[in-house]
């Protein structure tokens, strides 16, 4: 569905090398992550796919169109969601998508439009204005509005920021009910645990360079020998605390929290290198890797 070839883009203002030598293929109904830390290029990338942002050198085929030759075309097939929230805020909720609706030809999407008010809950907010509406609502809208002409790929630059958790589910219930439905789908998300109960392909990218992508079977599957345990102690680690355990891949959160990953095999042995560091540990908790974990791994190594 997606094709993309040697794309690079650096940004003229800051001579800033945002995406190098980018090579990948979404296939016709795979639900991808694609994951990164701020700055890493994926907005850049997704501009890219939506034609607001101009590669500088590389190819992109969108449902078998270039983009380079047929831009126009592209934007049949696809719908983008982007980071940025930008909806005429004059206009009320019906108005935006009547007006898109026409944009792609489409006179009489009455029907489809209460379908999408209702999937993401806004029917209620129909004849609302857009600057009434709360930061959440301005995102189902975002969502709304790019599927108006029912693309066969979607793609969902950070949807669930400012979406509170009720909304989020509901969210993603619908986007999950598109895939089902054979929509291809790609979602950057800063929540990793989204990324990992709904995505089936994982993509980290990373100061520019795709740096894993596989199957997240697979990516789950590679540190199934391992399990990461959670050293909860009562006073502030330092990172000289830790640096007998440097082979464990030492990370300090909050302060209090060390977590270690560790050969299944090797759990006894850990265990007494903690007994004699006399931390006083005040909990342990033994888990299996998750996606987070994998992922602070790739992007620190
Ligand atoms: N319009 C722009 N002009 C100049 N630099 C930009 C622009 N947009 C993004 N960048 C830079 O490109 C890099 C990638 O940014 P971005 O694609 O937004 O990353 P992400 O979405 O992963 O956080 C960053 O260094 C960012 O500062
Ligand atoms: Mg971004």
């Amino acid at each position: 569905m997606i094709h993309i070839e040697n794309l690079s883009k650096t940004y003229r203002k800051g001579n800033i090398e945002a995406l190098t030598n980018i090579n990948l293929d979404i296939r016709e109904g795979e639900f991808t992550a694609l994951l990164g830390q701020n700055g890493a290029g994926k907005s850049t990338l997704i501009n890219i796919l939506a034609g607001n942002v101009k590669k500088n050198t590389g190819r992109v085929v969108i449902g078998g169109f270039d983009l380079d030759r047929h831009e126009l075309d592209t934007k049949k097939v696809i719908g983008i969601v982007p980071q940025e929230i930008a909806i005429d805020y004059l206009f009320t909720v019906d108005e935006v998508l009547r007006r898109q609706s026409g944009y792609f030809g489409f006179l009489h999407n009455g029907p489809y439009i209460d379908e999408l008010l209702d999937a993401l809950t806004l029917s209620d907010k129909r004849h609302a204005r857009v600057s009434d509406l709360s930061g959440g609502m301005k995102r189902r809208l975002m969502i709304a509005k790019a599927l108006i002409h029912r693309p066969k790929i979607l793609v969902l630059d950070e949807p669930t920021a400012g979406v509170d958790v009720e909304m989020r589910r509901s969210m993603y219930e619908y986007i999950e009910r598109l895939n089902r439905n054979g929509t291809t789908i790609i979602l950057t998300t800063h929540y990793l645990e989204e990324a990992e109960k709904l995505c089936g392909r994982i993509i980290v990218i990373n100061d520019g360079r795709i740096i894993a992508d596989e199957s997240k079977k697979s990516m789950m599957e590679k540190q199934g020998r391992h399990v990461i345990v959670e050293v909860h102690v009562s006073r502030d680690l330092s990172p000289a605390d830790v640096t007998g355990l440097a082979e464990f891949e030492p990370r300090i959160a909050e302060r209090t929290i060390l977590y270690l990953k560790v050969e299944k095999t090797r759990l006894m042995e850990v265990v007494q290198k903690l007994t004699n560091l006399q931390l006083d540990i005040v909990n342990l908790v033994i888990e299996k890797p998750k996606l987070e974990d994998i992922y602070l791994d790739l992007i620190n190594r």
